[in-house]
């Protein structure tokens, strides 16, 4: 018999227990900086050295960080189905639990791109400087989708979330578009599971549980509850 399929989806907050900041709580990362400044193609014209400075600093904060239970629950479902993670997150922290099929809506930090040729992206581990150049002489750039651009994995996320037999939300405010939107794409029948201490509003969807913990809490408790039903 073939595996139950079952897609997770999740947002800043499934990391926050590793020490990466979340974006819109109280300490969150938008507090300080503006998204326009730091994350938009306009800001990146404005002030490069700016942007690279912001981006580099998340990079330090991904390689110093490690995988919690939420991530590591998340990568014990494969023992028994079929799972993708669908991530807003720029970190690696789901592959280095173990998760073997990840998308990236919103980029990784630990790649750069080229800013004459999008499909040019290379690892980068170390700061991106003014002055670092692509092979065709141009500029890098963090490899992150900002606001105002095109995200150009949503279309495989939606075909994936379509399939699901099973949905997990996970530590995302759902305020960002078209990730947010993901939720549109799950048949109504299809049981769906959210975790997050301040459950955003989801009373619009159908056959959902809202699980109001931490990742590192709720996570391990569906996980377990599911894999027990196989
Ligand atoms: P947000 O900062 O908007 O939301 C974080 C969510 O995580 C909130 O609902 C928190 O309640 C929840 N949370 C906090 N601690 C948690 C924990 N320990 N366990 C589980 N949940 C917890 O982050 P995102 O929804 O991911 O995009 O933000 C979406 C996008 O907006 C990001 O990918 C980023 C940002 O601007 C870009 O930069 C393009």
């Amino acid at each position: 018999m073939s595996r139950k399929k079952i897609v997770v989806l999740t947002g800043a907050g499934i990391s926050a227990e590793s020490g990466l900041r979340t974006f819109r709580d109280s300490d969150g990362l938008w507090e300080e900086h503006r998204i326009e400044d730091v994350a938009s193609p306009e800001g990146w014209k404005r002030n490069p050295e700016l942007v690279l400075v912001f981006y580099n600093q998340r990079r330090r904060d991904v390689l110093n960080a490690k995988p919690n239970k939420g991530h590591k629950a998340i990568a014990l479902l494969e023992e028994k189905f079929d799972v993708v993670v669908v991530t807003q997150n720029i970190d690696n922290l789901h592959e280095r639990a173990g998760s073997t099929n990840v998308i990236h809506l919103h980029g990784e930090i630990l790649k750069s791109q080229s800013t004459v040729d999008a499909k040019l992206i290379y690892e980068c581990e170390g700061d991106i400087l003014i002055g670092d150049k692509c092979e065709k002489n141009s500029q890098l750039r963090p490899f992150i989708v900002w606001f105002n651009e095109a995200v150009p994995m949503i279309e495989i996320a939606a075909k994936e979330v379509s399939l699901a037999d099973i949905f997990i939300i996970v530590g995302t405010s759902l305020q960002v578009y078209p990730a947010a939107g993901l939720i549109n794409y799950i048949h109504p029948t299809v049981p769906k599971f959210l975790v997050d201490p301040n459950v955003p509003d989801v009373s619009y969807v159908r056959n959902i549980t809202c699980i109001a913990k931490k990742g590192s809490e709720g996570l391990p408790q569906i996980v377990e509850a599911l894999l027990k039903q196989v």
